[in-house]
């Protein structure tokens, strides 16, 4: 009798286990492979508007797993993809170039809706516009020998907005899946930092369609940088942690991970650039102090306030320009004379990255790659540490990296990472269930010997 219940149990246990991994690994995309795509992801967004100074034949692809072109826009109709006259070729010429030099990177096609908000909005809303849309898209990314697609629409600023994306979502994977290809285009959307907007046009934001967005995409990029933009004092732009405010990479990363994506489906967004402010008062010169207006017009930005890396390495040079690292929030600023700017040194892009990597995350992305110095040293500094050819500085543990101080309550509490919430519930969870299946499994095997 004993051996009959115990055999039912281990049957049951078997079968169960069989079931929930074949789940698990269908959620967080084994079949990445027949897809054409690594399971790891280390992205690089090349902006196609910088074309000149960084044109594509000089990326060193070695750095990257999947490059994005950044970016086109709807045409006047709201239902295709315009593509300037000026950028014809050199859409053309992006695939072709960039595997040239590296025959396994993917590369994908970004649609990002600046300065067309109302536009896009209109084409969610009807399904006739998403049709000619997701058609036009497939359409271009195939002429143009792109692996995938992406939807950079900062952001969808109302709860229809969000529900219409999810229905754009699914018809786009599905109209996806029905191409007759040998190979399925990989879809993402680089979406905001957090689940739930916070600094949308109305004060309490929408939420995103997570059930579609898991359902249909490859992966989200979420963009955990900009957290600033408007502000009348300094700030850290790019917080890893920050126990002030919602206003934190690890804060965004738990939010999404919280509100049910699975890990294997988030790339965290790195910046290449800072936010740059002129100080009120030279002497005061911390996050939090007040300013008179965002700092100069820079030229690779061809934007006030916003400074590329390469640029900052250029006032760096100066032996009485002094960079300030903080642990506890992972940041870096420097000031020169008057000009305050908030930036990610290679060492915060290195926290984190294995910020990333800790918390089981699918991948991280570059924003953009043309920002990086000639010797390439953000992404150089990103890629080695996510493979694990760079030891953690100190030869501690990673952890140790990140006082416990620094992580607000919501993450990474004892430096776990961001994961550590979501995932115990996860498992938890799981394990209660086996637990109860099991007990039930136990009594109905005892109750029929
Ligand atoms: C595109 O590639 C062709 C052939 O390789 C080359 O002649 C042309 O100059 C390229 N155009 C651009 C804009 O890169
Ligand atoms: C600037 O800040 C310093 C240090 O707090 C203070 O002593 C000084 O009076 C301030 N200057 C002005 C013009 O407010
Ligand atoms: C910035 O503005 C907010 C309100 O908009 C205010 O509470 C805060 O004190 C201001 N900060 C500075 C440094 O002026
Ligand atoms: C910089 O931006 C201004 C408008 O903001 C535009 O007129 C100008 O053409 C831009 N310059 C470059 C080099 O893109
Ligand atoms: C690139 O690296 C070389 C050698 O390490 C160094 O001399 C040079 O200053 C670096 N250039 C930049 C732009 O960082």
């Amino acid at each position: 009798m004993g051996q009959t219940t115990l055999s039912s149990l281990f049957t049951f246990l078997l079968i169960f286990s069989i079931f929930h991994n074949s789940r698990c690994q269908k959620q967080c995309g084994v079949s990445d492979d027949r897809r054409g795509g690594p399971s790891r992801v280390r992205a690089g967004f090349w902006f196609s508007q910088y074309s000149l100074h960084s044109p594509a034949p000089t990326i060193d692809t070695s750095l990257y797993t999947h490059l994005y072109y950044y970016s086109l826009s709807l045409d006047g109709a709201n239902s295709g993809i315009a593509v300037p006259p000026d950028q014809v070729a050199v859409l053309c010429n992006f695939s072709g170039t960039v595997k040239s030099s590296n025959p396994a990177l993917k590369t994908l096609l970004s649609v990002a809706a600046d300065g067309r908000q109302t536009s896009f909005s209109a084409m969610a809303a009807d399904a006739a516009l998403r049709a000619a849309f997701i058609a036009s898209t497939l359409e271009l990314a195939r002429e143009n020998r792109f692996d995938g697609l992406d939807l950079a629409w900062e952001f969808p600023s109302s709860p229809a907005d969000m529900a219409n994306l999810g229905l754009l979502l699914e018809e786009w994977r599905a109209r996806i899946g029905e191409e007759a290809a040998p190979s399925t285009l990989l879809l993402t959307i680089t979406a905001y930092f957090s689940n739930h907007l916070f600094d949308g046009p109305t004060t309490d934001g929408p939420d995103y369609p997570t059930d579609a967005i898991s359902r249909s995409l490859d992966w989200v990029n979420i963009l955990c940088f900009g957290f600033h933009r408007n502000g009348n004092a300094t700030a850290n732009d790019a917080a890893l942690f920050d126990r002030t405010s919602h206003f934190s990479a690890s804060y965004g990363v738990t939010s999404w991970l919280d509100a049910g994506i699975p890990p294997c489906k988030l790339v965290m967004g790195v910046p290449l650039y800072g936010r740059s402010w002129f100080l009120k008062n030279k002497s005061k010169n911390e996050p939090g102090d007040p300013v008179v207006a965002e700092g100069p017009r820079q030229k690779m930005s061809n934007q006030s306030g916003v400074i590329a890396f390469l640029e900052i390495e250029g006032f760096l040079k100066d032996p009485g320009t002094k960079s300030v690292y903080d642990g506890r929030t992972a940041t870096s600023y420097f000031q020169s004379g008057d000009l305050w700017v908030s930036y990610d040194s290679p060492q915060v892009v290195e926290g984190k990255v294995r910020f990333a990597r800790r918390s089981g995350l699918l991948g991280y992305f570059l924003w953009p790659i043309s920002f990086d110095d000639s010797n390439r040293t953000v992404s150089k500094r990103a890629s080695g540490v996510w493979l694990g050819e760079r030891e953690s500085q100190g030869g501690g543990r990673e952890e140790e990296r990140f006082p416990e101080g620094g992580a607000p309550p919501l993450a990474a509490a004892g430096g776990g990472g961001a994961v550590s919430a979501s995932a115990q519930r996860l498992s938890v969870t799981g394990c209660r269930v086996v637990l109860v299946c099991g007990l039930l499994c136990f009594l109905s095997g005892w109750l029929w010997v």
